[in-house]
């Protein structure tokens, strides 16, 4: 069979469409029917490699933000801002398709992972090397700008670019967080608190993940300003 002119590149498939995005290849990458040792394997595989997905695209452009800053370029970096937190936000939402399996269905599913487990996710690795670089290139243009924290959050009218930066810094933060403790209640619905993971680590263990932030300066900055505000009037 052959197909019109309407295809011009190279590659497997009927139409540019399949040939540009490799959907022959990427169709393939999930288990197959006849392989399953259950039908919700084909679930647990799309949400997983749709979040690897989001993550590498979080990652790559919290990767160029960094080169931004790092050239003093503000505004740009701010543009990349909301694609880093819409792709965390999907990961974070296809969590809800997971709870859709039964946690005995998961048992059967569970079966085919091996010792596959989340903490060697190349994905959240990724993100979670690329986000502090953000931090530090925040603290130099602080320094540029001979501006401590506290001083930024009170004369941010004057310094609006490195105060909305300080605002994205401090949502990825967040978002990061959320989707821990989300995926923390998902591994407790499905599998339960007290057993252990594909790799034999305990589940309690990620509880203490919990508490993480990439950029504890600028929680504590919320508190600084409070008090701040509380010794002024005391002034007055
Ligand atoms: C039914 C759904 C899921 C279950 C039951 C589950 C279960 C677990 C368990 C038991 C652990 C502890 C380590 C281990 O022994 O494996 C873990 C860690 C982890 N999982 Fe999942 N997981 C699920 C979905 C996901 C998804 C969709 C992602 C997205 C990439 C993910 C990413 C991670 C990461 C990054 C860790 C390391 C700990 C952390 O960063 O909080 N998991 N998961």
């Amino acid at each position: 069979m052959s197909y019109g002119p309407d295809q011009i590149l190279d590659g497997v498939g009927k139409s540019d469409y399949e040939r540009y995005l490799k959907l022959s290849e990427l169709l393939q990458l999930q288990p197959v029917k006849e392989s399953w040792k259950h039908r919700d394997e084909l679930l647990f595989t799309v949400v997983h490699q749709t979040s690897e997905l989001w993550l590498k695209h979080a990652s790559a452009e919290a990767g160029q933000a960094a080169a931004y800053l790092k050239d003093n370029q503000i505004r740009s970096a701010l543009r990349l801002f909301p694609r880093i937190l819409l792709a965390i936000k999907y990961c974070h939402e296809s969590l809800d398709m997971l709870e859709q399996m039964s946690p005995w269905d998961y048992q059967q599913v569970r079966r085919a992972l091996g010792h596959g487990s989340g903490f060697d996710s190349p994905g959240m690795n990724s993100i979670r090397k690329a986000i502090p670089p953000l931090g530090v290139e925040f603290n130099r243009l602080l320094g540029v700008e001979k501006i401590d924290l506290i001083q930024l959050f009170i004369r941010h009218t004057e310094f609006e670019d490195l105060y909305l930066l300080a605002e994205s810094l401090i949502e990825l933060d967040e978002r990061m967080y959320l989707w821990r403790h989300r995926h923390f209640k998902v591994v407790e619905r499905s599998i339960g608190l007290k057993v252990s993971g594909t790799q034999g680590t305990p589940v309690e263990i990620l509880s203490r993940l919990n508490n993480f932030t990439f950029f504890p300066e600028l929680w504590d900055a919320r508190t600084a300003i409070t008090n701040y505000a509380i010794a002024e009037e005391g002034e007055n």
